[in-house]
């Protein structure tokens, strides 16, 4: 089976083949940063205009990088949500078209199970059961994962999500937009201890995580500062070891919870490198592995819609002619691909 995979959710146009006897054939990918940077933000409406300038060339694009042909393509796969409504409209009416005009079966896909599900497309991946965690802009998700569709959310942010929580944090201390890489990549030169901020909701039980604090509270801690240099690379260090300290302690709790020895981390946020080195240390005390994709399938991608894709239409699921866009979409209803139970 080879399945055209689309992503179109957000800000980045995400196109990829992949066959189920030879894995990932070829991708193309773009980003809407420089659209976006100078509003300090994704605008929805340029979004979507982006994306159907952009994802027509970048599908000939794959195609052609793939070696294959258009006849090949025995499915397609596109991000029906959760997502920004314009945005998603783009891929989920090319997808499903295309589809149609190819005479192939089409799948709408939640933009988060492709998340969970990219590590799959590395060496030596993750088999289920596993404990997966999901950072990125829209989501900070604790999810116990038996199979494909069989998840339980453990836990979820009650405000900000951590991608988000670092990008308004990264705008305070004046780093243009997106600003968690360029906040993580300043930490970097930050002097750990100097401030401590806070590790939200760690001393009361539960999985749940809370962030929106932690950005006033780097506004706070910066308004009070001298604002040098130092100060803000100091403060985006203390903003770092606070998120990434609060994950470690919420994944601890939750394979404590659940008896579960392999964590996924996906999403934006799993490219972040001190959390990844964080997280490997809690897994090697803990005796498990963790798992993650290339940071390249870290960040939005078409690679991991094409595999998510491949796994449910092979089971045999697949959509109507009409076109899926669900911007608000729980994990959990989700069909579960009984090839797993
Ligand atoms: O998964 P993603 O590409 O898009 C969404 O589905 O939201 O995640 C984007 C988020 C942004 O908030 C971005 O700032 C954050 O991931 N991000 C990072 C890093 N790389 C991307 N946050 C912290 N450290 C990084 N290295
Ligand atoms: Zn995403």
């Amino acid at each position: 089976m080879i399945v055209l995979g689309i992503e179109t959710s957000c800000d980045e146009t995400g196109v990829a083949i992949y066959d189920s006897a030879r894995g990932l054939l070829g991708d193309a990918l773009y980003s809407q940063i420089d659209v976006h940077a100078k509003y300090g933000g994704v605008v929805p409406e340029l979004a979507s205009r982006d994306h159907v300038r952009k994802l027509l060339p970048m599908v000939d694009q794959a195609i052609d990088k793939s070696g294959v042909s258009k006849n090949d393509i025995t499915g397609v796969a596109y991000t029906a949500g959760p997502g920004l409504v314009g945005a998603l409209l783009v891929g989920a009416t090319a997808g499903r078209c295309m589809a149609w005009t190819w005479g192939v079966p089409a799948i709408g896909i939640h933009h988060m199970e492709g998340h969970l599900l990219a590590p799959m497309l590395e060496v030596d991946p993750p088999g289920f059961p596993f404990l997966a965690l999901l950072v990125s802009g829209g989501h900070t998700l604790l999810v116990e994962v038996t199979g494909i569709g069989a998840y339980r959310v453990l836990g979820d942010s009650v405000d900000d999500a951590v991608g988000e929580a670092f990008d308004k944090t990264a705008t305070v201390l004046g780093l243009s937009y997106p600003g968690g890489p360029a906040l993580a990549a300043l930490a970097l030169q930050g002097v750990a201890g100097r401030f401590t901020f806070p590790r939200p909701m760690t001393n009361r039980p539960g999985l749940d995580f809370s962030f929106s604090g932690l950005k006033t509270f780097a506004l706070n801690t910066w308004r009070e500062s001298d604002q040098t240099d130092q100060d803000r690379a100091d403060i985006a260090r203390a903003f770092e070891d606070a998120v990434v300290d609060t994950m470690v302690i919420k994944c601890r709790r939750a394979l404590a919870q659940t008896g579960l020895q392999t964590l996924v981390i996906a999403g934006g946020v799993g490219a972040n490198v001190r959390l990844r080195e964080r997280l490997g240390e809690l897994m090697t005390t803990e005796g498990g592995r963790v798992c993650y994709p290339r940071p390249a399938f870290c960040t939005d991608n078409g690679a991991m819609i094409a595999y998510a894709g491949y796994r449910r239409l092979q089971a045999g699921q697949h959509e109507s002619l009409s076109i899926k866009a669900t911007p608000r979409w729980s994990l959990e209803e989700l069909p579960v691909l009984e090839t797993n139970l």
